[in-house]
């Protein structure tokens, strides 16, 4: 029956995270996968999570289903933190939000709407991109094309030659962006190109598709969602994915919500109703417990104080980290690829490492990134940054040699 199944080769980043699991080495080092770590290489329950956990066990609640769209108190919070809490697409009840397993679940279910309301429309990503979006979206049933975005000589974007791609992609086009700390390469365009980049998809008629997975992670929690705001403040129609599995360190929660900015609120009465049938079509309806910590610790001032001043300190020790990097990394990178490690954004930095790199540094110094050569500076600390930078020096000047 199953002799034509093919084997999996594997995900480029969950399955390096369980092999790493498995390596045997003490003095191994994760830099592959996008989770913070602590300075003591900790994976952190945040201290206003852990209130409200506390909150929460102290008046245990029954568990009925959720209603298909998630929790209210949660879609209601995701929207004021996404868009901003006086934003009038949101007071004119334009937006449509439903709840998610994580990002990926609202890019599925993104990708569900779109394939059945637009379904000539093919999917353009940044190249390069997150490995999943490519992924979920052919799934799917989309082809999925490149425009330019990186720039390897220079480790930043190539805003003109983005521009003018998207530029001539047909109308309806679905365009996959990355609302702040692009992954895999940390570049994200400044307000001023985002604006222009908005003025094409206005005139072009194109779908835009927002992934915002690192919210707080960039310039801010406001400053970071500047695309997103500017949509909607504009009116035009867009997808908005977001995730609290960064920023509240609540990854196996799989917190995420899907918005859609709508023309009127009409229309998003009928938007949300076929995204809470895909919802239903996929997995009927969604878990309660990370949703209602997030919501609790949204709307809880003293709550949301402690959540803001903790991720800023997460931001703080990730900048710093980057700066010990660059610290033990000069004199042994070339300077084209040093400054990289100061100015690209977020959990990641895109090293410009080459795979056969990347493995040698695996195999022979147990320092995990992935292979594209993306590396996750927010799980570097005091004690790994120093054989992460000898490990670094070591395949290259093999490498040069
Ligand atoms: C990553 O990019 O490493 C994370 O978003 C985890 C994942 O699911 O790939």
């Amino acid at each position: 029956m199953f002799e034509h199944i093919d084997a999996y080769p594997g995900d480029p980043i969950l399955s390096l995270n369980e092999d790493f699991a498995k390596d045997p080495r003490a003095n191994k080092v994760n830099l592959s996968i996008g989770i913070y770590y602590d300075d003591e290489g900790r994976l952190p329950v945040m201290r206003a999570v852990r209130e409200a956990e506390a909150q929460l066990l102290e008046a245990p609640a029954a568990k009925p289903y959720l209603p298909m769209a998630g929790l209210a108190a949660y879609r209601d919070a995701v929207q004021s933190l996404v868009f901003g809490d006086d934003a009038p697409a949101r007071k004119e009840g334009r937006i449509a939000t439903v709840q998610t397993l994580g990002g990926s679940g609202a890019l599925k279910v993104g990708a569900d709407f779109i394939k059945r309301y637009f379904p000539g429309s093919q999917v353009w990503v940044s190249d390069p991109t997150w490995d999943n979006h490519r992924f979920i979206f052919e799934r799917a049933g989309f082809t999925v094309g490149t425009y330019p975005y990186y720039d390897e000589a220079t480790g930043g974007l190539q805003f003109d030659a983005m521009l003018s791609a998207i530029r001539d992609l047909p109308a309806k086009s679905v365009v996959l962006l990355h609302a702040c700390c692009h992954n895999p390469t940390g570049v994200d365009l400044d307000e001023a190109q985002w604006i222009r980049l908005i003025d094409v998809i206005e005139q072009r008629d194109l779908l835009p598709f927002i992934d915002m997975a690192y919210q707080g992670f960039g310039a801010g929690l406001d400053a970071d969602a500047f695309a997103i705001r500017e949509l909607a403040r504009r009116n035009v129609p867009a997808f908005v994915a977001n995730s609290f599995s960064k920023n509240f360190s609540l990854y196996g929660e799989r917190c995420g919500a899907l918005s859609v900015i709508c023309e009127s609120a009409q229309t998003a009465v009928r938007v949300l109703g076929q995204l809470t049938s895909a919802v239903r079509a996929n997995y009927s309806n969604p878990p309660t417990h990370g949703a209602t910590i997030v919501a609790r610790v949204l709307t809880t001032p003293a709550l949301r104080r402690s959540w803001e001043e903790e991720l800023a300190s997460m931001c703080t020790r990730i900048a710093c980290m980057r700066g010990a990097i660059h610290e033990r990394l000069r004199g042994n990178v070339p300077d084209a690829m040093l400054a990289r490690y100061l100015e690209q954004r977020g959990m990641f930095t895109y090293t410009g490492l080459f795979a056969a790199q990347v493995d040698a540094m695996r195999e022979r110094h147990g320092v995990y990134l992935i292979r594209s050569g993306r590396m996750c500076v927010a799980a570097l600390n005091e004690r790994n940054v120093e054989a992460t930078a000898s490990a670094i020096g070591d395949v290259l000047s093999n490498a040069f040699a």
